[in-house]
């Protein structure tokens, strides 16, 4: 086989969208398990990579889980996986993706936001890049999607409560792994879109700093989302 029909047959493993998947679901807090049960209701096998994978969070978590869901260490998660969601806190993504083993050709969505919390409910932005591009460095062999990091985990869950069609930023490099994650955001009733390159990660990333510092606020003054417009 050439090197092109190679890639060819890569390519559309990649864009086939009715194939059932295994998900590995690093991290089991708010955000692993808002889209562990949704990417289950969609038909993808989980495996929630968890430090505690016998804990009972993690199992009540699987069992809540539709489908043969289960838990394993993320190295084993990972290995088992064909897409790899960073559900982790933002700081300690780089320190997660490297004790993940060996990830070329696997698709990794990166939901993390490198949150620094300076004073209490106060938060900055902790890297000098983005997390996105940290991902990418560290695993540079896989296909990097930045995405959902923009939505709390509730509206990830019940998109309906939103008084409009809210819309899902994608990043990364390569456009079959980008269309495979616009899929899965799809059938979750989300609207996503292609904002470009791995390069602008930060600038979801950013998006994040804003929500969260207006969100514990005193005044709470607006609700930071991307929604249609009327
Ligand atoms: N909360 C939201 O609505 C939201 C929305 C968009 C993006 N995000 C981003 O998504 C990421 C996850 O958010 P989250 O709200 O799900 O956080 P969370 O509830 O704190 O859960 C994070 C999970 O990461 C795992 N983990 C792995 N290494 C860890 C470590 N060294 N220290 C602590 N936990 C570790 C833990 O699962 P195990 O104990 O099973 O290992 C933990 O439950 C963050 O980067 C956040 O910025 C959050």
């Amino acid at each position: 086989m050439t090197i092109r029909n190679l890639c060819l047959v890569l390519a559309l493993l990649v864009t086939v969208p009715t194939f059932a998947d295994t998900i590995a679901i690093i991290g089991t807090g708010n955000v692993g398990m808002a889209l562990g049960t949704e990417f289950a209701q969609q038909g993808h096998t989980i495996v929630y990579g968890s430090r505690s994978p016998l804990g009972l969070k993690a199992l009540d978590l699987a069992k809540k889980t539709q489908g043969n869901a289960s838990t394993a260490s993320p190295m084993e998660a990972a290995a088992g996986a064909e897409i790899v969601v960073l559900a982790v806190p933002g700081m300690m993504v780089k320190e997660v993706v490297e004790i993940l083993g060996d990830l070329s050709g696997k698709l990794i969505i990166d939901v993390t936001n490198p949150l620094v919390m300076t004073e209490p409910m106060v938060f900055t932005y902790g890297v000098a890049s983005s997390n996105g591009e940290i991902v990418q460095a560290a695993a540079p062999d896989a296909l990097v999607v930045k995405a959902f990091n923009t939505i709390g985990w509730q509206s990830m869950i019940n998109p309906q409560n939103s008084p409009g069609p809210l819309y899902v930023p994608i990043v990364g490099n390569n456009k079959a792994a980008k269309e495979k994650v616009a899929a899965l955001v799809k059938a979750m009733g989300l609207v996503p879109f292609d904002l470009g390159p791995i390069e602008v990660a930060h600038w979801t990333e950013y998006a994040a700093v804003v929500a969260l510092n207006n969100q514990f606020s005193e005044r709470q003054a607006f609700d930071l989302v991307f929604r249609a417009i009327d």
